[in-house]
């Protein structure tokens, strides 16, 4: 099954943050953002490492392919106010009825800690259930990711599924988590 085409993603503004999509001008940055051992040791092994010199312009040649086919939606997250800066990537594609995966994040380990993937998560969730009317998200990560865990469990997804994958830094149980309209509106409701 093939999903329909996404709408050209749109910039997505947070409390902090504006997420953008990204372009080939922030190679630079995920070059030197994303190339740390934190960021990638519980990415899927696909992940190339060591990381090419050429890694993050070779990805964003892949991100903006897949934007222009309404594949996937890739925004770079940025700081009000340093919109030029990726300090990051979220990533947001349909269910295909197959790959029960629809999400992907890191973040620059300089940033971590402060609440701003939760806040970027909120928000393309938000466009996912509200502005593309989809009622489901599948979402994964490893099982000693704690922090990526951390953001599935506040955010009021439920496990529906452990299995080993192959990860950067070698094998592991990797969690699946299915995160439904429902509860997430709900949830939201009731902390507002
Ligand atoms: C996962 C990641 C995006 C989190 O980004 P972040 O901006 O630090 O996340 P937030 O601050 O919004 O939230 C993290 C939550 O996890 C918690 N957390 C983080 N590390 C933790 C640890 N070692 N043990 C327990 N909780 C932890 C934080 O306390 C916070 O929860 P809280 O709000 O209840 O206190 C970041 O660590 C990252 O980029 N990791 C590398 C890439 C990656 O693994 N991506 C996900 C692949 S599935």
């Amino acid at each position: 099954m093939s999903p329909p085409p996404l709408p050209p993603t749109p910039v997505l503004e947070t409390e902090r943050l504006i997420l953008r999509p990204v372009r080939m001008a922030d190679a630079p940055a995920i070059q030197r953002r994303f190339a740390q051992w934190d960021v990638v040791r519980w990415l899927h092994a696909t992940v190339p490492w060591p990381y090419p010199d050429d890694g993050a312009e070779e990805h964003l040649r892949r991100c903006l392919d897949e934007e222009a086919k309404g594949a996937k939606s890739h925004w770079a997250i940025t700081l009000k106010g340093a919109q030029d800066d990726c300090l990051g990537l979220i990533d947001l594609w349909p269910y295909d009825g197959e790959t029960r995966d629809n999400r992907g994040f890191w973040l620059d380990p300089e940033y971590w800690g402060r609440g701003l993937m939760t806040e970027a998560a909120e928000r393309v969730t938000e466009y996912a259930f509200e502005t593309l009317g989809w009622t489901e998200l599948y979402l994964n990560n490893a099982e000693g990711n704690a922090g990526s865990h951390r953001i599935k469990e506040k955010q009021g997804a439920v496990i529906v599924d452990r299995s080993p994958h192959a990860y950067v830094g070698g094998e592991a149980m990797r969690v699946t988590w299915r995160l439904t309209r429902e509860a997430w509106r709900a949830r939201r409701q009731g902390s507002s």
